[in-house]
């Protein structure tokens, strides 16, 4: 049975995913589901597996490597007879555009040699690469020209053209805007969130680039292979003590052992260095708290160059979670340290 927990407009379900190389387990336990129409972003930092899950979702890692139940468009990725099936459902667009662009051919004809794998009409294909490329902003002198003459941002959005252009149902992207100056990174990400809702393309987009979460219906948060948090990014943000309200506090001379004073004070649910000499600080019963904490500060001599308050953003709910994770981390190494860890 296959499709007992998978909702017709389910385009994503995985359940349990593990995925081991060798003696390393790479993923673990990973679940979650995504819905037509969605845009997922997961986040993590480098090595946590994000590209590891992808390349199980389309059809890239061998079964031997993986279990777990997956469903891509409804469809088993571990049956090698689905693949076809799967990957006319899917567009790709790599981490590495060396992996799906020909850079000694020109754009053009790169679209040519990947629409004829899907058997699509030559015409449509190629008006619908000139709209794609106008859209995205791939200069027209560089379609007849040979692709590794193209810029790192001209290469990367016409790889993102390619796995577009046969208007796949979901659309999988490995790092959309590295490598994308500042200023296009915004154009990218509000192309995609176009396309999305013009065509009700689904989207799963890995990035580094946090502020990508303004996109995104659903944050996959990943660390070392498992899957922390998978919600909206504003439930995040709400899961936090006050509903992430922050105190973002200025200390003359501030160092750890100021931050580690503040941690102590009983009301103080997180302490986050933000800058030099900026912390931000995170408490329960906000309005109650922020003038008593403020008088602590003043009866410790702490000299307080300005308060601000605001809200938390995806950025620094990130930042909370994985040093949260880091925590407990470390807590446990230390017990088992201790404990005399594995030797009695
Ligand atoms: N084919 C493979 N064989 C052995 N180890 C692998 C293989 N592919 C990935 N790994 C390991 O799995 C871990 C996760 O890699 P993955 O590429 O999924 O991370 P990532 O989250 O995408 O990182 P980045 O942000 O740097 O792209 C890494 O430690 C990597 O070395
Ligand atoms: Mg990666």
């Amino acid at each position: 049975m296959e499709t007992t927990e998978n909702s017709n407009n389910t385009m994503v379900f995985v359940e349990n995913l593990n995925v081991i190389f060798g003696d390393k387990q790479i993923v673990q336990d990973v679940s979650f589901n995504v819905e037509e129409g969605e845009i997922i972003g997961m986040f993590g930092i480098s090595g946590a597996g994000k590209t590891t899950i992808i390349r199980v979702l389309t059809c890239q890692i061998d079964k031997k490597n993986w279990s777990g139940n997956v469903l891509v468009t409804g469809l088993n990725p571990s049956k090698k007879g689905n693949h076809s099936k799967i990957l006319s459902n899917i567009g790709y667009v790599p981490q590495l555009e060396l992996l799906n662009l020909y850079f000694e051919l020109n754009p053009m004809v790169n679209v040519e040699i990947f629409t004829s794998t899907y058997g699509m009409d030559k015409k449509e294909a190629k008006s619908t690469a000139e709209k794609l490329f106008n859209i995205l902003d791939i200069p027209q002198d560089t379609w007849k020209k040979r692709v590794k003459k193209m810029s790192g941002g001209e290469k990367k959005r016409l790889s993102m053209a390619i796995g577009l252009i046969h208007n796949p149902k979901v659309l999988f992207l490995d790092e959309p805007t590295t490598g994308v100056d500042a200023s296009k990174r915004y154009d990218i990400l509000s192309y995609l969130k176009k396309l999305n809702q013009q065509l009700n393309t689904t989207m799963f987009i890995i990035t580094h680039d946090l502020e990508a979460a303004l996109i995104c219906d659903k944050c996959a948060i990943l660390r070392e292979g498992k899957l922390l948090e998978f919600d909206s990014p504003q439930n995040l943000i709400n899961s936090l003590p006050s509903n992430g309200l922050v105190a973002r506090i200025s200390i003359e001379n501030l160092n750890q052992e100021i931050i580690n004073t503040i941690q102590k004070y009983p009301f103080t649910e997180k302490v986050l260095r933000v800058g030099n000499e900026t912390i931000e600080v995170l408490m329960e019963d906000f309005e109650d708290s922020l003038p008593k904490l403020m008088k602590f500060l003043f009866e410790n001599n702490l000299k307080v160059y300005s308060m601000s308050r605001d809200v938390a953003n995806f950025r620094r709910y990130f930042q909370i979670r994985i040093q949260e994770e880091e925590e407990i981390e470390n807590r446990l190494n230390n017990s088992e340290i201790l404990n005399g860890g594995d030797n009695p």
